[in-house]
Order: C-alpha cells, then structure tokens, then sequence
C-alpha cells in the first residue's frame, strides 16, 4: 500500500518522506525561478519561511506537466497554493465549470473531498486526486440520500435543489444542484411554488428572503459560517467604522442582513475589486482576504474570519506527493455518477441561460 502524507503526518516526517524523493534545497535556482510568486505573496508569507515553500512549489509545477495534470483549487486554500501551483481558482462554481474544459488526463483538487467528487462526476474517464480524503465539509456529512428520500416523501412533486456541498450519492437523488452564487436563480427556474432546498438551512433562509416560492430545508450549516452573529457584525462596526462588511451566505440570516454585500466566494471578491473600498472585511474563511489582497491594492482587508480545519488539510506537502505517488483517487460508483452528473449538469446549464 503507498505510503500518505495527510494532515496527521508530522511535518518532520513528511518532509523527511518527501527529501528522499525530491530535491528540496531551496537554491539559487529555486528562489529566482519563484520570485515572481513570493512578489504576490510577500505580504501573508514571512521571508523566513519562503525557503521551506519555494522548494515545494517548483517540483509540484514540475511534476504536474510530466504526470499531464492540471490543479483546481478552491478560493479557501492557503495563499501558497492559490498563487504558487494553482492552474485554476474559483468558487464551487467555476471550479465545476473549469472541470468540464481541461484537456489534461489528471486533475488534483485542491479543496474538499465533495468538489473533488464533482470534477469526477464531470470527467468519468480521468484521474481526479485528492491529497487527502478526509478534507471534508459539515454540510455534506449533515444529510444523506436516505434523508432525502424522506422529504421527496414528506412533499411530494417539490423539486429538490441540492448544494453542491454534499456526497455524490446525494447528488443523485437530486433534481438540480445550486452553489451559492446562482442559489436563487436555480430555485426561481425550477418548477412550482414549494422547492426543497437542502442541506444549508442558512442558505436557504436566505435565498428564501428574495423569492416567492416557499422553501423547504434541512439542518444543515456550515461549522465555519454558523458561529458568526449579528453581535459580531455590530462589533466590527464598532472597531472598524470605515471599513464595509461582506460575509458568505452560509452565514446566518441576520448576519446577512447586518452586513454590506453578501455573495458566493467568487462574488465577494468580484465585489471588492469592483467596489474598491478603502477598508473591507471578509466575514467567511481567513484564507479568501490573504489570497485576493494581492490582487487589489489599495484596499486594506480587516480580519473577521474563521478557518476551516477541512479545506487546511490540503498542503503543499500533500500535494507533492498525491501527484507523485497519484493517491489519494476519488471514486464514484457507476450507478451514482449518471444521475449525479445530471444534477450538476442542470444546474451548470441553468446558471449558463441566466449570464
Ligand atoms: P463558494 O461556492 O462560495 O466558493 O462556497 C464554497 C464553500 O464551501 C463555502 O464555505
Ligand atoms: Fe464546508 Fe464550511 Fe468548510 Fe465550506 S467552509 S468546506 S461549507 S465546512
């Protein structure tokens, strides 16, 4: 059985693991060849430890043209992967759309196991890899395809709208997906005036607020975005009164309400560098205001955000050694990857006819 280096890994031993293999010494090559990425990330990573990530970095970019793969990462991973290995970056979203266009025959996803499942579900023949499984999401362990079963039951004909933050398995007994940036365009486009809308009770609540159609929810909630309050918002306010406030919403209804904008990670960002404020805070996970500070000078990010332990599992470390050694393979059961993919399709094909 290979060998992994996961999140429980020592980093002692990783790196112990990964200098018998690589050639780790951070050189004189190394540090020219990556000088253009520590420019845009001199900011969040101390000079310090940039020989510890450059080393890293090349051989990850090296290895991914010879093993033909193409990397995926999710706008939460650390700034050291979005700006340093990432092919592509996004939200839930772009990610599952940019996983229907790559040409390359391996895809390693840099984010949590469900959006790893996605590029599978999108690209049946290829590899998709996860340095580790166990990168997973509360949301998606909140609900089962059972208990979605259940509510088909309960409310009969309600179309059920799906976040994409769940299981395969419960992506196929779905009739469309949402993200959180095209949520209340999929609920208005399904059929009906009663929708089922799971497992993100806050997601919901919130999309409920802007359209006519009763919604029906499950218990859901993201552990990253269920602890921020409406006390928390007036607190910020109180501590930055120049500064705007924009949160995820998987955040609770009244944090919503209490804050300036509020959108999909891809929204948020889109939204500062179109807005430009001089101050902003990012109420949703800490990596989001490290990676796009870079790319939008003059606009001072406050801190306000909590992390999520299970989009951090995925290092550069991990990342080196799933593309070498080609672990950790995500898998979907022939009967589950069909009708999964036909969720995710509709709802790919949904969101393209609202542009
Ligand atoms: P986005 O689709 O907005 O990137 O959200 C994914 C996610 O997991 C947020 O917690
Ligand atoms: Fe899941 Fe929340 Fe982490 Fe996003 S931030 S992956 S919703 S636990």
């Amino acid at each position: 059985m290979v060998q992994l280096i996961n999140a429980e890994t020592p980093m002692d031993d990783a790196r112990a693991i990964l200098a018998e293999n690589f050639d780790l010494k951070y050189s004189a090559a190394v540090k020219r060849t990556t000088a253009p990425i520590y420019e845009r990330v001199k900011d969040k990573i101390a000079e310090v430890e940039w020989p510890f990530f450059a080393p890293l970095i090349v051989q990850i970019n090296r290895l991914k043209k010879k093993k033909d793969a193409v990397i995926l990462a999710h706008n939460y991973q650390t700034p050291q992967i979005y700006h340093g290995v990432a092919d592509f970056v996004g939200d839930s979203l772009q990610l599952a759309i940019e996983a229907t266009k790559v040409k390359q025959q391996v895809i390693v996803q840099c984010g949590v196991h469900f959006m790893a499942e996605t590029s599978k579900i999108l690209n049946p023949d290829k590899t998709v890899l996860i340095p580790d499984s166990r990168a997973g999401c509360s949301l998606a362990s909140s609900i089962t395809p059972e208990d979605v079963l259940a509510m088909r039951a309960n409310y009969p004909g309600a179309p059920v709208v799906t976040y994409v933050n769940t299981s395969a398995a419960v992506k196929a007994v779905t009739d469309v997906c949402c993200t959180s940036s095209n949520a209340l365009d999929i609920v208005n486009g399904v059929e009906g005036d009663e929708v089922i809308m799971i497992p993100d009770q806050f997601l919901a609540q919130n999309t409920a607020k802007k359209t006519k159609k009763k919604i029906i929810t499950w218990a859901g909630a993201c552990e990253v975005h269920e602890t921020f309050t409406a006390a928390d918002i007036e607190e910020l306010r109180g501590a930055y009164p120049d500064a705007k406030i924009i949160a995820h919403p998987e955040c609770p209804p009244d944090v919503i309400d209490a804050v300036d904008f509020s959108g999909s990670t891809a929204g948020m960002i889109s939204w500062v560098k179109t807005e430009r404020p001089a101050k902003v805070v990012m109420v949703t996970e800490c990596s989001m205001s490290d990676n796009v500070a870079s790319e939008t000078t003059g606009v001072e990010f406050l801190r306000g955000c909590n992390i999520c332990p299970h989009m951090k599992r995925i290092n550069l470390e991990n990342v080196l050694w799933s593309l070498h050694t080609m672990t950790e393979e995500v898998t979907v059961p022939d009967d589950i990857i069909g009708p999964a993919r036909q969720s995710v399709e509709r709802m790919i094909e949904m969101s393209s006819k609202g542009d």
